[in-house]
């Protein structure tokens, strides 16, 4: 690869935008040389590692400084193995073949050409006629391929959904030992949507459990494609993978953006560097960036400096300009991302013609909500400055102060699904130090009260008195559950418990079934999801969007330990599930709540009434009993460990709530 490109003979462009031609970045690349595109994929069907071979075998990262999933930075997602922001990347690729069977695009780089066949030098014009790429020297053309690699889980699916703006084309990835999955199926109407040139791919060939044959009739049936367009690869031996470079080259069509327009740069993603400030991801649509430009967002007003511009490949290289098709990055002097949110449309203070911003920007509103609260209250302000600190590279998260007379002064943070909060969390105890106490999760409802307000509130402590209501309700979601047909029934069951509705069901083929649902948000956040691998053997996946607010009977569920009421345990539940709810929960806080040389009571009430209860009897806790011989210091090491399991305790009255008490709704049965 790296041969041929150094071989190569540059030729001169005569493109539309008379922008110079292949020549290497700093000239800019001919737009017609340009692909851009994503990957798109169910989680773990393999985007990430698939992105490595890529950037491999383009030369863009050498085999020595590979680490697996390279594009995914953060250790969080390293560790994790997931992706959770997006990383743009730029490969300079020359394809293995002539492209005597490609459509022919427009003002091609002029040059001399030779086809391999017929070893005739040709023209551009010629070379229009007769469709070859292959030049003089034998090597051929370069082309610039930006690759968007996109997070796979339902939480970041605004993210894909600005990345796919963002391209031309998307690679398709389907797991052959999984088959079509829920976010595969969104993913594709995403795609579809956007008006997407989609190449299908499966990966994971090398697996013995790979079922190419079942897989391939998947796809088929859902793209409407022919086999042959299906490419087979896989990621980790990097088989097939240099076929799918040439198949994007050959169908991803070149950007088609206006040189000489205003300025347009959709922003898909941005974030906040401890020393450079804002950085933006963009894809320039119209016109150019070039450095030190003076820069406006259209959506949220704010102006800033381009400081400097560049590719990633994947290390930052500064450019003198972003150009009409490309994405890139800009260094701006804007100090938070909220002033540049993903989706946001880029322009320069200069342009004063009345231009439309692009369309599809939303302001994305997190749906659940959690208190955080410090270990001590000492720790508050580092808490407050850690979440501020991390807002300003995560636009979805918001936050508020709380109190609460249990825990002490804490924030709500609203996130846009469970997953986000548990990497906030994880991020705020690693690096930040903060040792944390998390309240249960909860959606947010819109209450509506005798005096005719409308307010929406936010945890169920808000909720105000039951006199002054006059209606609650709550969000529902619109979702979408793929399966093999065989669970059809459980997954119907598993709806119906869930107090959702279940609104069609489909089939992708003769084995596997799409079932559309409406469902409660409230009752898919804590254990849906483990519920639907367990009922359909781990091939049921799912994937939903926010729909509307529905008013249902909605009451605030309290919990009393030892006689006296915990606030920060209240929740919301639906009144038919309220004694379900009370039961299961006063069992699992019975299994948390450590005894106390007293018996203790734990109560749950609607409106002061009691519906469950269950004790904890007395009992003098010596962690040393099981400890007979040995020596003194096992002992006292014992005694120290009980030690610091308290100070995550919370004293309320005469009784000490561990930490994990105010999570409890998250805790498996
Ligand atoms: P998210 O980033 O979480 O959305 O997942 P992803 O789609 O990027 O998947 P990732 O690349 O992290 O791969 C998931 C797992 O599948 C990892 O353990 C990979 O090593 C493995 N994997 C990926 N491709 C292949 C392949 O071709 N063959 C085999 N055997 N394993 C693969």
């Amino acid at each position: 690869m790296s041969e041929q490109r150094n071989n190569s003979t540059p030729p001169r462009a005569t493109n539309a935008s008379g922008a110079a031609g292949s020549a290497g970045r700093q000239a800019g690349m001919a737009q017609e040389s340009i692909r851009n595109f994503c990957i798109i994929a169910h989680i773990d069907h393999g985007k990430s590692t698939l992105a490595d071979r890529l950037l491999e075998l383009t030369g863009t990262v050498e085999k020595r400084e590979m680490k697996a999933q390279i594009l995914d930075k953060m250790d969080l997602e390293r560790e994790r193995g997931i992706t959770i922001k997006l990383a743009p990347v730029r490969m300079k690729y020359h394809p293995k073949f002539t492209n005597s069977h490609l459509p022919i695009h427009t003002n091609l780089p002029d040059g001399i050409y030779q086809t391999k066949d017929q070893s005739k030098k040709m023209t551009n014009e010629k070379l229009m006629a007769n469709g070859k790429w292959q030049m003089e020297n034998g090597s051929t053309q370069e082309f610039e391929l930006n690759l968007i690699d996109t997070p796979g889980h339902v939480d970041f699916s605004y993210e894909v959904s600005r990345s796919l703006e963002a391209v031309e084309g998307a690679v398709l990835v389907v797991d052959a030992s999984q088959g079509i999955q829920a976010q595969t199926l969104a993913n594709v109407y995403l795609a579809l949507a956007a008006d997407l040139k989609i190449i299908p791919v499966l990966n994971k060939i090398d697996l013995p459990a790979a079922n190419v044959d079942k897989v391939s009739a998947e796809v088929i049936s859902l793209l409407g494609c022919k086999k042959d367009d299906i490419l087979l690869v896989s990621a980790k031996t990097g088989e097939g993978v240099t076929n799918l470079l040439d198949r994007i080259v050959e169908l991803v069509p070149p950007p088609s953006g206006q040189p000489d327009a205003p300025t347009r740069a959709l922003i898909f993603d941005s974030y906040y560097d401890d020393y450079r400030g804002v950085i933006l991801y963009v894809r320039i649509i119209d016109g150019q960036i070039a450095k030190n430009s003076a820069i406006k967002m259209m959506a949220t007003g704010a102006e800033g400096i381009a400081l400097e511009v560049g590719s990633l490949s994947p290390e930052m290289r500064p450019t003198k300009d972003l150009k009409t098709g490309e994405t890139g990055y800009v260094v701006t002097n804007l100090k938070t991302t909220h002033d540049a949110r993903v989706g946001d449309t880029v322009t320069l203070s200069a342009v004063h013609q009345s231009i439309s911003p692009l369309p599809g920007y939303k302001h994305v509103q997190p749906f659940v909500y959690a208190g955080f609260f410090p270990d001590s209250n000492e720790n508050y302000q580092v808490l407050k400055d850690a979440v501020e600190k991390l807002s300003l590279s995560d636009s979805a998260l918001q936050f508020a102060p709380e109190n609460s007379p249990v825990l002490g002064f804490g924030v709500r943070i609203g996130f846009l699904g469970l997953l986000h909060m548990d990497i906030v969390r994880e991020r705020l105890e690693r690096e930040y130090g903060l040792e944390l106490i998390i309240t249960n999760p909860s959606t947010d409802y819109k209450v509506k009260t005798t005096g005719g307000q409308e307010t929406d509130i936010k945890s169920a402590t808000e909720l105000p008195d039951p006199s002054e209501i006059t209606e609650i309700s709550e969000p529902w979601v619109k979702g979408e559950i793929v399966t093999p047909n065989q669970y059809v029934g459980a997954v119907l069951q598993l709806i119906i418990n869930a107090r959702g509705l279940q609104k069609h069901i489909g089939y992708v083929d003769a084995q596997l079934a799409v079932i559309d649902f409406e469902a409660p948000l409230a009752n898919l956040l804590t254990d849906f999801y483990d519920q639907l691998k367990g009922g359909t053997s781990g091939y049921g996946s799912f994937n939903y969007e926010l729909d509307d607010y529905r008013p249902e009977d909605l009451v605030r569920l309290d919990f009393y330990v030892a006689g006296d009421k915990v606030d920060a345990l209240s929740i919301m539940v639906h009144r038919t599930e309220a004694d379900r709810v009370a039961r299961n929960a006063v069992g699992k806080l019975k299994d948390v709540i450590p005894r106390q040389n007293f018996k203790v009571a734990i109560q749950a009430a609607i409106g002061g009434k009691f519906i469950a209860r269950e004790d904890i009897s007395a009992y003098r806790k010596d962690v040393t009993i099981g400890l007979y011989g040995g020596d003194v210091s096992r002992k006292k090491k014992v005694l120290a460990k009980q030690k610091k399991g308290k100070e995550r305790m919370k004293r309320f009255g005469k009784v000490d709530i561990p930490a994990e008490a105010f999570a409890v709704m998250l805790r498996r049965d």
